[in-house]
């Protein structure tokens, strides 16, 4: 197979991938100039930021976050990244992941911000879930959310961008629409505004597969995490991953028509009313819509309680 952009240039050249969805085939230099093209036009088509301002990248370690903070420093924008150490020790999950993320910062001397939870709460998200009773997932996702937006706002950046890709957004919206979550639905969006409060927040890797992001690591020797989160085995976005890679195979471009005729067709109709008011928390002053504690405060209460009940039960 013969790369078409090469072909079209009266060059001849091996592709290294074919796309089915675009009915492209492509060779490693192609490849790479494809993939920047594509995420530049996302973010100004969809005005995400602009070259300017200061964006700070979420990185997991995985291949996505770390594709997005190479390409978008490549490409000149004025990015720094935060890494949350989630103190997860099984297969040394959160050491490798944080280890992948300070190696990519040295190489690409872009500044990276470290947060260990274990630091700030004591313990990390296997702990937490259990004194909890949240989901890994969910407290996990609750105290990513409040750092990323802590340190956002600390360093005035304009944006936080996630590596979020294709696959990992038409799972979520399919799970949404199997529960018909109204709500999440109106959430689900590349861009969402800032609001009191909470940076804005990107998705640049909407328009990419898993595999693209994956081919993009592979060609400029990004090196990522290739373990998934052990706390995720089983989880239903997997399965809902393994279907839509079914659907696609007999019908090319169906992930990116489900999403983005969504974002299209049906999400401007949908009621664009906030149902809950943001409010501070009187803690941490970080926006929240309960009345009292935000949920990161209460967890910390919650963590604060066990311990102590824990030293007391020592002493008896
Ligand atoms: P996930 O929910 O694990 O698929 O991650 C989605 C996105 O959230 C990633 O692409 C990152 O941008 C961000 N993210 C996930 N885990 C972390 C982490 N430990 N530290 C910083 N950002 C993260
Ligand atoms: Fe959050 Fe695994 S990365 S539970
Ligand atoms: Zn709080």
């Amino acid at each position: 197979m013969k790369c078409r952009r090469c072909k079209d240039k009266g060059i001849s050249s091996k592709a290294i991938i074919f796309l089915p969805h675009h009915n492209l085939s492509l060779c490693k230099n192609c490849f790479g100039e494809w993939y920047e093209y594509r995420l530049r036009q996302t973010i100004k088509k969809t005005r995400m930021f602009t070259p300017g301002e200061k964006i700070l990248v979420a990185v997991s370690g995985g291949k996505d976050s770390l594709a997005l903070w190479y390409a978008l420093k490549k490409l000149g924008y004025k990015v720094d990244a935060v890494h949350i150490d989630l103190g997860i020790k099984e297969k040394d999950y959160s050491l490798i992941s944080r280890e992948k993320a300070e190696n990519l910062g040295k190489r690409i001397k872009s500044h990276l911000h470290i947060v260990s939870i274990k630091e700030h709460l004591g313990e990390g998200i296997p702990e937490l879930h259990w004194l909890s009773g949240r989901s890994p997932c969910s407290v996990c996702g609750l105290v990513k959310r409040y750092f990323i937006n802590l340190i956002a706002k600390k360093g005035s950046y304009s944006c936080v961008a996630t590596g979020h890709n294709l696959d990992d957004e038409v799972a979520t919206l399919f799970s949404n629409l199997l529960s018909w979550d109204v709500d999440l639905m109106i959430r689900q969006a590349p861009v969402l505004p800032e609001k009191k409060g909470f940076a804005r927040r990107v998705k640049p890797l909407v328009r990419f597969t898993e595999k693209e992001d994956l081919l993009y690591c592979l060609i400029h020797e990004i090196d990522y995490i290739r373990e998934e989160c052990p706390l995720a085995r089983g989880t239903s976005s997997l399965l809902y991953k393994r279907l839509f890679n079914e659907v696609e195979q007999t019908s090319p471009g169906s992930k990116l028509r489900f999403y983005f005729n969504f974002q299209t067709n049906l999400r401007p109709l949908l009621p664009n009313k906030s149902t809950a008011r943001l409010k501070s928390c009187p803690s941490c002053g970080q926006p929240t819509t309960s009345d009292n504690l935000c949920a990161f405060c209460r967890l910390k209460e919650r963590v604060r309680s066990v311990e102590a009940q824990k030293k007391q039960k020592q002493l008896d």
